[in-house]
Formats: structure tokens, sequence, C-alpha cells
């Protein structure tokens, strides 16, 4: 099924294989096997050893290679495992240039793994895509881009950072968990590899692991399969199968997770105790008319910040319907305190030099009713 003029509802309950090309099945099966008989090796089935390839896993990469409009796809143990293998395009003395406020996770590794291993990278405000020329070096290779942002949501121009790329000859990757290609397909504007954490809206329901990959054509995709067969990160068939299902379901879930979240962003945006509330479906937020063009909606996650990491320790502490802990993009409403959570790992100046306060919650809107959602926050926040 590659016909791209169906509807992005219809690609999500439709793309990969929508049933078990051996039987036929409605589900494609769990494939639960290591390895595959080759009675002839010099004329090897379709499959030899499942970290090389394994038919549920590859019903996944099928499916999300279709959805993001890419060749090849990729599903990997974890979202770091995929964005672990994008860097992996790079090599020791090669320069990257990343968003300041790039997920912890990825922060962490670009800062100190990658480090280690001689990849320079550079941190800048992508909301301002001429500061990402200023800092392109002769060693420059790739563009990381994360749009909207975690945990501030600030939006870069995918157009603009498209360009820059082109013009300096650079890869570029992209984080498209947040929006997930339902909202968001970076390759239509330019991107050449795109990878997820497919824990959150993706798999939907905070039972999984998983991380995505995307490129944009077979050079990249060759050289992906040779860092997933060669690491060997990879996404098992039990877990393949889940998110598989989650896929489907991926638009009901979006859009009422989206609209749950616009009803508590302005809520919250009424409450004297809350100073701020940054997401790209309100009127005020800097970047909404670039966020319009380049994607079907604000999506389903929203900052907000109090006084202090007071208030922000009592709110999480408080609330007895939202689920406080990391993670986002699950069927339940998720509270989280970055500064303690998913940007721990940066120090304190960095983190408050980045715009991440002590004050700062981060809601995923889940499918409960908004309103029982904002009643949770009020009486967990003390308004
Ligand atoms: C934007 C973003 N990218 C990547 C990751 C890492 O994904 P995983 O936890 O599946 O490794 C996360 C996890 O929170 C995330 O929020």
């Amino acid at each position: 099924m590659k016909d791209k003029d169906l509807q992005v509802h219809t690609r999500l309950v439709h793309s990969g294989q929508d049933r078990d090309p051996f039987t036929g099945g409605s589900s494609v099966p769990i494939y639960q096997a290591s390895t595959f008989a080759q009675p002839d090796p010099d004329h090897p089935g379709a499959y030899d050893y499942s970290r090389s390839g394994n038919p549920t896993r590859e019903a996944l990469e099928k499916s999300i290679a279709e959805l993001e409009g890419g060749t090849s796809g990729f599903a990997f143990a974890s979202g770091m495992a995929a964005i672990s293998a994008a860097f992996f395009m790079l090599k020791s003395g090669d320069h990257l240039i990343a968003p300041e406020d790039v997920y912890g996770g990825t922060y962490r590794i670009l800062s100190t793994l990658l480090k280690q291993w001689g990849l320079q990278t550079t941190f800048v405000d992508m909301t301002h895509p001429e500061r990402i020329a200023q800092v392109v070096l002769p060693n420059t290779k790739a563009i990381f881009v994360e749009t909207p942002s975690n945990p501030l949501l600030k939006i870069t121009d995918l157009d603009t950072v498209a360009a820059i790329a082109r013009e300096h000859g650079l890869l570029t990757i992209i984080d498209n968990t947040f929006p997930t290609p339902f909202l968001q397909r970076p390759i239509e504007h330019g991107f050449d590899i795109v990878v997820h954490s497919a824990t959150k809206f993706i798999g939907g329901h905070s039972d999984v692991i998983a991380g995505l990959a995307v490129t944009r054509n077979e050079e990249l995709g060759r050289r992906m399969k040779a860092v997933q067969n060669g690491v060997g990160g990879i996404l098992g068939p039990q877990d393949s199968w889940i998110v598989l299902r989650g896929i489907r379901t991926l638009a009901v879930r979006m859009e009422a997770q989206q609209r749950a979240a616009q009803t508590i962003a302005e809520g919250l945006a009424q409450w004297p105790q809350v100073l701020k509330v940054h997401y790209p479906g309100l009127k005020d937020h800097p970047g909404r008319a670039i966020n319009e063009r380049q994607s079907a909606g604000p999506g389903a996650v929203l900052s907000f910040e109090l006084e202090d990491g007071v208030a922000a320790r009592r709110a999480l502490a408080g609330v007895k319907l939202c689920f406080p802990g990391v993670s986002l993009g699950g069927v339940e409403s998720i509270l989280s305190y970055p500064a303690k959570m998913s940007h721990a790992v940066m120090l304190p100046q960095e983190r408050h030099a980045r715009g991440i306060s002590d004050g700062l919650l981060r809601l995923s809107a889940g499918l409960e009713d908004p309103q029982d959602i904002l009643k949770d926050l009020k009486q967990a926040i003390g308004v």
C-alpha cells in the first residue's frame, strides 16, 4: 500500500502491511524466532537471523517508512538507540549543530559519550535559523532539529533549516517524536533522516520502549541498515507488534489529545499562579504561524511555569489524576518535572540559560476529559 494520495488517517490504518503476507491474518504475527533455516546457504531466504531482519519488525519498518514518506524504515530498542544510530552517520572530527533545548537524553550523549568519540556539537537557539548559519564550521556535517522542542515547545522553521543545510551540504536529522507523522512529515520539507521515540505517541499506551528511524533515500537507508545490523540495537518482535498496533489508532488518539491540550493550555493561561504557558496552539506563541505552515497541529504536549521549584514540586506531588513521572504520549495525562527528570543531566546554570526554569512543568494531555485534568491541576497548584 503505497498510495500517497490516501489521507493520513487511512494510511495509519493500512500502511506497511495491513495483513500477514504469509497467512492473510489481520494482524502480522509476532515472529518470535532468532534464526531462520538456511539449508542451502548459497540461496538464503528473505530472513536468516532476527538481528538482520524479522518479519514482525519489518512490517513496522515498512509502515513508518511509508508514513514519513521515506524509502527505508528501521525499528530500534529505544528512541535513544534510533537517535544514536543517526549519529553513527557522522564520524570522529565532525561537527554537529543541535538545538539548545534538545531532549535531555540527546544532550547527554552529545555532551559526554559522543564528545569522547570526537564528535563536536554546538547548541543554538533554532527559533533563529540565522544563528545556525553563523555557527557552521569547515567540519560541520549535520544539523539536528527537534520541533516542537522538549520541554519549551519552541518551533524551528523546517524549510529554512533544510535550505541552510543544502547550501552548506549538511545532513539534516530531526526528532519527530512530539508531532509524529500524523501531524508533521519532515522529509516533505527536505529532511534526510527522521527519528522517533515510539515510546511516546506512536506506541501511545505507556507500555513499550521503542525507537524508529526513516531515511529519505536508499543510500542513507543502506548506511542506516549497516548501523542497525552492526550495532544491533534492534526492536524485538513483541515490542514491534505493540508499536504496530499503536500506529493504527494514532490519528484518533492524537486528535483527541491535541484538543485536550488546547483546552488545558487555555485554562492554565487564566490562572495567576501560572506565569507562562508554552503551547504552539496559543495565540501568543511566537512560533505559532510557522508551526501552522509546517504541521497539521500544535500537538498534545505543553509546558507551564509556576513561581519556583517549591511550587512545581508541590503540584507534582499534589496531582491525583495526572500521572506524575517521566515520558509523554500515553492515553493518560502525564505531568513531568523537566529540571529533575528529562533535563536533570544539565547543570542548573546550563538549564536556566536555556530557559528551563525550576518552576517549569510539562504536561502531556491524555484521553481524559480535559475539564477533569484542569480540576486536578487546580487543586494541585492551589488556584
Ligand atoms: C523528544 C524525545 N526524543 C527522544 C526521547 C528518547 O526516547 P526513549 O526514551 O524511547 O529512548 C525522548 C524521551 O523522553 C523524547 O522526549
